[in-house]
């Protein structure tokens, strides 16, 4: 049984109790819609309240139904079921309610919510719309303006919010069930109020919607739902409840049924998969409260950032004052950077820097839970600083890299105590970008494992472990994707063109803009230096912009041209003189062959990956390629489109 009963006089409780978020499956909803008939018609009853057991009131709909047709009582159903019940229901909702669990108490007659409670309809991040009347009933209770947010903006409400908006009755700080129990009784000796389906909506002008358009579309990254949600509540404002409802309900089945819908899915699963790798159940994490930073650049600042922003004390050790001067300096600047964005109040920025002790020199290390390494990509660098800081730290201390191509097993080798040893991949900016590969080498303990995705889940990161390559699983993708557009620019396609594909598909920016963003000088380094060792390693269009000295956008020009403060990729006839020797007679290609053949070369590359063991899972390489790497969420990531039927790879934007 996932509902049950308790009776308080004449009035029952309707607990919903489907662990672990009270999901609406079909045995909630069949249960329910049972529970509506025969409560209306026990005389004993005169008034139900409807509560969930646990912390989540309602996660909402059970989202693993969605790949099978619905099977009835549909949610709906189950809504009206309540709705046009004679006895007043009168929801409890002690925690979120969300989506599905959301619509649910708006057929209710009344609502009160605890003070934890939260109200939200994250189904456009799902690819879908609401599709049990939360376009229609939340408009008609919280006016059109709020629920534009709440539908199709993804706004949460509180529960003092929702009190404002007239969403819920009241707040009821403590004994949230008893107090819903007299308030049903006293509302059952008063005629029913009208319900949310029955209420009238304030019209607004076509200015209004206009406006919320522009607004929701700019927002919506190429997605089809929040504009179709927008559509929905437009239409049923404009045509009445009952013709929007039969919108709403037909728009939200047809994008179940999308590819959009399956990779967000998909993903919303694999990001939850993610941080709970099944073979560290059960081991205790070692404890991190104390943490410290070496090297003060581009990534330590950041890291050291991430850190502070989860509450972290941190030491910040530089090689020189000039170069701690420079790190303290990087890391105030990122403070103040969301100071001036309102994302964090001056006081709150003055205690992050507080937090942080700049140091030359290993002594403060001693009481470090954690110490991560950012310095020079340089194995001499890492290894003498790792030598250090055995001298220094605890013995249990973890010592972590943040190397990008290093193997981290040679930075620990000969390191008393390898077990303490562990990669932690950051991604540039590191306080912004939600991914972390996590490398664990093999002496690596189970509980320092475990640390490392504690640690994830507190800087809000999404963690991936990696096995041990040449760029683990992110930049030996990375590699192979450019060096599949390389191939194709050899083979006569424009880069702009290539550029302009991914960009049309979805990601910020294509191959070469990323190249001119983060500098050509750094992978013709390690070529040079490969040519160096003897490697036999062709001459690339790269070379020969980076010995022309184009570099990229530091330095005004790299595959393509810059305007000085202006980061607007403009074609440059000198890349187009400097690379046309190595590139063969001009072909045209669409845009979708482009995207297919880059998209193939990731996945094959993923596959490789998944059968050497480097990574754990598909889904895991496509975290990796969407919160590191900018691959667009509606697609889902390489390893998913790589896998379905060839009609269905690159969804047609609706
Ligand atoms: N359906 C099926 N499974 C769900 C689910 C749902 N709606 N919501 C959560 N789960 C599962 C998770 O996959 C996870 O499973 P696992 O333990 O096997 O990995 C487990 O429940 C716990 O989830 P979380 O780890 O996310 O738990 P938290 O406590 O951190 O968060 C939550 C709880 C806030 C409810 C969060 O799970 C959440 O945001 N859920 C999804 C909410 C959502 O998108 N609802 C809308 C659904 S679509 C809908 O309702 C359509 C309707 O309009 C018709
Ligand atoms: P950076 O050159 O900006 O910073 C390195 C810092 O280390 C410098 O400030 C330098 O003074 C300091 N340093 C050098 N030797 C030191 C020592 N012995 N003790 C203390 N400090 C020392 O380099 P960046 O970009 O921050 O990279 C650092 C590490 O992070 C590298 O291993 C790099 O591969 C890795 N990485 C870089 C990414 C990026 O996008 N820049 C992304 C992910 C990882």
């Amino acid at each position: 049984m996932t509902i049950h009963y308790q009776h308080h006089g004449s009035v029952v409780v309707v607990t919903i109790d489907n662990p672990p978020v009270n999901a609406m499956n079909h045995a909630v909803r069949q249960e329910l819609v049972d529970a509506a008939a025969r409560l209306d018609t026990d005389p004993s009853v005169t008034a139900i309240v409807l509560a969930g057991a646990g912390s989540v009131f309602v996660g909402g709909a059970d989202i693993t139904e969605f790949d099978r047709p619905v099977e009835e009582p549909s949610l709906p159903a189950v809504i009206t079921a309540i709705e046009t019940a004679r006895k007043p229901w009168v929801a409890a909702v002690q925690g979120v309610a969300l989506g599905g669990g959301l619509e649910l108490i708006l057929g209710c007659h009344y609502r009160l919510a605890g003070p934890q409670a939260h109200f939200a309809l994250p189904e456009v991040g799902l690819g879908i719309i609401p599709g049990a009347g939360g376009t229609q009933r939340l408009p008609r209770l919280v006016g059109i303006e709020a629920a534009i947010g709440v539908v199709a903006e993804s706004q949460t409400l509180n529960a003092h919010r929702a009190v404002q908006l007239g969403l819920v009755e009241r707040v009821v700080s403590s004994n949230l069930l008893a107090e819903a129990i007299a308030f049903a009784e006293s509302a059952a000796t008063k005629p029913l109020p009208l319900t949310a389906a029955n209420r009238s909506l304030a019209t607004v002008d076509s200015a209004f919607w206009q406006a919320a358009e522009t607004r929701i579309g700019a927002k919506s990254k190429g997605t089809a739902a929040p504009l179709l949600a927008l559509a929905a509540l437009r239409f049923g404002a404009e045509h009445g409840f009952a013709q929007g409802i039969t919108l709403e309900r037909a728009t939200f089945l047809r994008l179940r049924a999308t590819e959009e819908s399956a990779a967000l899915r998909y993903l919303f699963f694999a990001e939850r998969a993610a941080p709970r790798p099944a073979d560290l159940k059960g081991i205790v994490p070692r404890p991190i409260t104390t943490t410290a930073v070496i090297g003060g650049g581009t990534m330590g600042a950041g890291i050291a950032a991430a850190l502070r922003n989860a509450g972290l004390p941190v030491v910040l050790v530089e090689r020189d004052a000039e170069s701690l001067a420079r790190g303290v300096k990087t890391l105030a600047n990122i403070f103040d950077a969301a100071t001036r964005k309102g994302n964090l109040t001056p006081e709150a920025a003055a205690a992050r820097m507080a937090g942080v002790v700049p140091a030359v020199g290993y002594a403060d290390l001693a009481v470090c839970d954690l110490v991560i390494e950012a310095v020079f990509e340089d194995i001499t660098t890492k290894r003498a600083v790792f030598a250090e800081l055995a001298q220094v730290c605890r013995t249990d201390a973890i010592l972590a890299t943040n190397t990008s191509y290093l193997n981290p097993s040679e930075i620990a080798a000969g390191l008393p105590n390898p077990a303490r040893f562990i990669g932690l991949h950051f991604f540039s900016p590191a306080h912004v970008m939600k991914l972390l590969e996590i490398v664990p080498i093999p002496e690596t303990a189970p509980e320092v494992l475990a640390a490392s995705f504690d640690l994830a889940r507190r800087l809000g990161k999404v963690p991936v472990r990696s096995g041990i390559c040449d760029g683990f699983i992110g930049n030996r993708i990375l590699r192979r994707y450019r060096g599949e557009a390389e191939a194709m620019l050899r083979g006569g396609v424009s880069f702009v063109q290539i550029d302009a594909a991914m960009r049309e598909l979805g990601y910020a920016m294509g191959p070469f803009e990323m190249q001119d963003l983060a500098g050509l000088d750094i992978s013709y380094m390690m070529r040079e230096a490969a040519r160096a060792l003897g490697e036999n390693v062709p001459e690339t269009p790269g070379d020969i912009l980076v010995r022309a000295g184009r570099k990229g956008q530091k330095t005004g020009g790299g595959w393509y041209d810059y305007h000085l403060g202006d980061r607007k990729p403009q074609p440059s006839a000198e890349t187009a003189r400097l690379i046309a020797p190595l590139l063969g007679p001009a072909v045209e290609m669409q845009a979708v062959q482009i995207t297919t053949r880059l998209i193939a070369a990731m996945a094959v590359e993923g596959q490789a990956i998944l059968s050497e063991g480097v990574a754990r899972s598909a889904a895991d390489i496509d975290l990796v390629e969407v919160y590191g790497y900018g691959f667009p969420r509606r697609l889902g990531g390489p390893m998913f489109l790589h896998g379905r039927p060839p009609t269905k790879k690159i969804p047609k934007l609706e």
